[in-house]
């Protein structure tokens, strides 16, 4: 993770960086740092903790310098205090970094039995000191790199800036992504376009194993293999103004009540509402060419392609396999050529996502990548991307990119249908329908706001809390949890009503709440049974349901929900809102960091 910047700019770059780094703040917020040249030598302003803690520093010992280095952290090796803080500098150079640096161990030994004194405790100091060597032996910056990159093993990007080289930054891509941004006589490198969106929207992408050179002239791009290498230029229009809360106390909140609107725009790049069908997008295959469709992601992305296993079973009659990217890109699947491999994610980086992509290629798979920002690294690999048009997503628990990702997948599986032939017309516009009704039905949702609010005042008082759920239900009670436990540090586990009495109901008693996700759906009874279950030990149950649902369970609660009567095929979209709220009113109740909750980033790009 770790957002990293650098500018060859006209004048003092430092606010520039500051800027950046704001718009990079979503890869981690442990601490931050720039370097600048100052009468041609490097000064450094770094802080823990968040960007405001950096600007403090800056606004009391201003940095003057028109080239500098930007860099925000999630940290990896060492401890998010000042001293592990990017840039990391020797007396040759500053370096930023985003990665992880694999062989840093064997590398240090080696320095340090040079007699390196190491300072910080970061794999990133071992850059620095290796390129420095090379320095002080007589290379140049540009040798020095040229000597060391072959050298480092792992996921990085980095952007290095050198003592006396005014007119110089070099920066390299090495399974992490890196882009140059290119100005009217200046130049930028950015972890991403939106970074740079204030100063320039003409990018070109590294690809891995290139490492570029800039001057305020321009760039030279060098490949792996050291030859000089091409890299289109695009030109990528990403808002120039950072996402603004408006009125809203937090971004989690507004991106919450978003929704509606977000997911009308991305189902009206799905759906035919004159035909009342689904629009696939241009595909190289089809899904009644293919017997098995394999979905990988991470977090609330994996959840949505849990839901969508469902939806593409039932729906499509097409078998789905369904991993943890993290697990799927080391499990060794055998995948059988020609058939569908799918990926689902916000940031269109995260390392793990990204590895089961190329895996899937590498088997001959058909690749499609449901992405929030088709511009990245994952967009740029993908045979076939399907867009979610929810806009940038700057909370960092998930809210309209988990929507918008439901509405593609239930599109798609209903598109997949129909080209199976396990779909009538008339069923396909039975469900388009259904779908057309999820923005208004969201907005009907948000009415359950100041009730959710009096209940989540009760759940922060608890230690633990149990989310439970059938059918889709069941990966929605775990992505519920998901975040309860990211933003008010609750544990939280979710679990499949059936699966309760096979172990989890002996957590059961008075102090543990227990929030049961049950649509008034074909397994609605099943999941009634299991409330029995719980409340007959003593628990205490925060029922999510509709009116039929209450008034057939006919159960002592702590409290009923009533959700509005919707389809139960798009229940996950509508359910999916009073989950948020709970999680983030008990958070807002126990003053938590909603929208930068401890020990997270927006975007993942370690393994
Ligand atoms: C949770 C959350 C994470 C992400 C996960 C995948 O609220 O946001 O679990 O869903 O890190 O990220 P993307 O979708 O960018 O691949």
């Amino acid at each position: 993770m770790c957002g990293i910047v650098g500018i060859l700019g006209r004048s003092a770059v430092a606010p520039l960086l500051v800027d950046a780094l704001k718009r990079l703040e979503y890869r981690g917020y442990d601490s931050a740092g720039v370097a600048t040249l100052e009468h041609g030598h490097i000064e450094r302003r770094r802080a823990e903790g968040k960007l405001r803690n950096l600007e403090l520093k800056l606004s009391d010992a201003p940095l003057m310098g028109a080239i500098g280095i930007g860099h925000t952290r999630w940290a990896t090796h060492g401890r998010p205090n000042e001293t592990n803080a990017h840039p990391h500098a020797t007396d040759k150079l500053a370096v930023v970094h985003n990665g992880i640096i694999e062989n840093f161990r064997p590398l240090r030994e080696e320095l340090q039995a040079k007699g390196v004194v190491f300072e910080t405790e970061t794999d990133t100091e071992v850059v620095a000191q290796l390129v420095t060597e090379e320095i002080v032996q007589g290379r140049s910056p540009v040798d020095a790199l040229a000597a060391t990159l072959p050298r480092l093993r792992g996921a990085f990007a980095l952007v290095f800036l050198f003592d006396g080289e005014e007119n110089l930054l070099i920066g390299a891509r090495h399974g992490a992504p890196l882009a140059i941004g290119y100005g009217d006589g200046e130049m930028y490198f950015g972890s991403d376009a939106l970074a740079l969106a204030p100063f320039t929207d003409e990018i070109s992408y590294l690809e891995d194993g290139d490492w570029a050179v800039l001057s305020r002239s321009g760039a030279t791009i060098r490949d792996a293999q050291g030859g000089l290498a091409e890299r289109p230029r695009q030109t990528v229009p990403v808002g120039s103004v950072i996402a603004s809360k408006g009125n809203y106390r937090h971004f989690m909140a507004k991106e919450i009540y978003e929704q509606p609107e977000v997911v009308g725009r991305t189902l009206a790049h799905y759906v035919d509402f004159g035909r009342c069908a689904v629009r696939l997008p241009e595909l190289p295959f089809s899904f009644a060419d293919v017997s098995r469709l394999s979905i990988s992601a991470c977090g609330t992305a994996y959840y949505a392609g849990l839901v969508a296993k469902y939806w593409f079973e039932r729906l499509a009659r097409l078998p789905v396999e369904i991993d943890v990217a993290s697990e799927f890109r080391y499990r060794e699947a055998p995948l059988e050529p020609g058939q569908a491999a799918l990926f689902v994610s916000q940031s269109g980086e995260t390392a793990d996502t990204l590895a089961s992509l190329r895996y899937a290629k590498a088997h001959g798979q058909h690749t499609l990548s449901i992405l929030n920002v088709p511009t990245s690294t994952m967009g740029r690999e993908s045979a076939v991307v399907a867009p979610t048009l929810a806009g940038p997503e700057i909370g960092v628990a998930s809210t309209k990119a988990f929507t918008c990702q439901l509405s593609v997948l239930l599109a798609l599986a209903i598109g997949a249908a129909r080209q199976r032939e396990t779909l009538s017309q008339a069923e396909e516009q039975r469900l388009v329908e259904a779908l057309v009704a999820v923005p208004s039905l969201m907005t009907e949702a948000f009415r359950t706001e100041a009730e959710i609010e009096t209940i989540s005042r009760e759940l922060s008082k608890a230690k633990d809390v149990l989310y439970l759920g059938r059918g889709t239900s069941f990966p929605l009670a775990l992505e519920g949890a998901l975040k309860l436990k990211e933003i008010s540090y609750i544990h939280a586990e979710g679990y499949a009503a059936g699966e309760l009495k096979h172990g989890p109901i002996a957590l059961i008693d008075e102090t543990m709440p227990v929030i049961v996700i049950a649509p008034h759906d074909a397994v609605f009874e099943k999941t009634v049974s299991n409330m029995q279950e719980v409340a007959a030990r003593g628990g205490r149950i925060l029922l999510i349901t509709d009116e039929r649902g209450a008034a057939e369970a006919a159960m002592d609660t702590m409290a009923t929900v009533i959700m509005p009567d919707c389809d139960p095929v798009v229940a996950p979209l509508i359910f999916a809102v009073p989950a948020q709220l709970l999680a983030y009113h008990t958070a807002v109740f126990m003053g938590k960091d909603v929208d930068q909750p401890r020990n997270l980033a927006k975007s993942v790009t370690v393994e």
